[in-house]
């Protein structure tokens, strides 16, 4: 009875502690898109210091929408990505340097879609 008792208790804390998925912002849903266009260029080899400084500054925007929200796990990945996207505008024709900062850049992104990315289908996802 009393492992009962405490299960419920934990279901009931676990639905008071995670909130549900939330609309994101058309905007949020813009940089994204953004975000997603430019880093499948510079995988192509195109335009890959402007794609690289456009990345940068979208994700400025990112960052100050997700400190806002306090999540330790978003500011930690924002910063990967930032840094990522400014090793390789700066990378030049050094193939390996731009390898190095997309790696930063997909950790980053992934480091902050598995917590707070809700794919509710293939086209639509929402904020966790
Ligand atoms: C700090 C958090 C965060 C970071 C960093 C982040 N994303 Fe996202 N991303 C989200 C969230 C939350 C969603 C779901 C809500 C939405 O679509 O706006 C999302 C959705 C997306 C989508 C789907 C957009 C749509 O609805 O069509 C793409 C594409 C995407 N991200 C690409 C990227 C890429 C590429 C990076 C890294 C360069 C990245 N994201 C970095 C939080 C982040």
């Amino acid at each position: 009875m009393k492992t009962l008792k405490v299960t419920f208790a934990c279901l009931f804390l676990a639905a008071a502690i995670c909130p549900a998925a939330e609309d994101p912002s058309p905007e949020h849903v813009k940089w994204m898109k953004a975000l997603g266009a430019q880093m499948g260029a510079i995988r192509k080899g195109a335009d890959v210091t402007k794609n690289a400084t456009d990345m940068g500054e979208t994700m400025k925007a990112v960052a100050a929408f997700w400190d806002a929200r306090h999540s330790e796990a978003a500011t930690k990945a924002s910063k990967s990505v930032i840094d990522g996207a400014a090793a390789i505008a700066k990378a030049g024709d050094d193939k390996e340097a731009v390898t190095v900062g997309m790696k930063m850049m997909g950790g980053g992104c992934k480091g902050c879609h598995d917590p707070h990315r809700e794919k509710i289908s293939d086209t639509e996802s929402k904020i966790k």
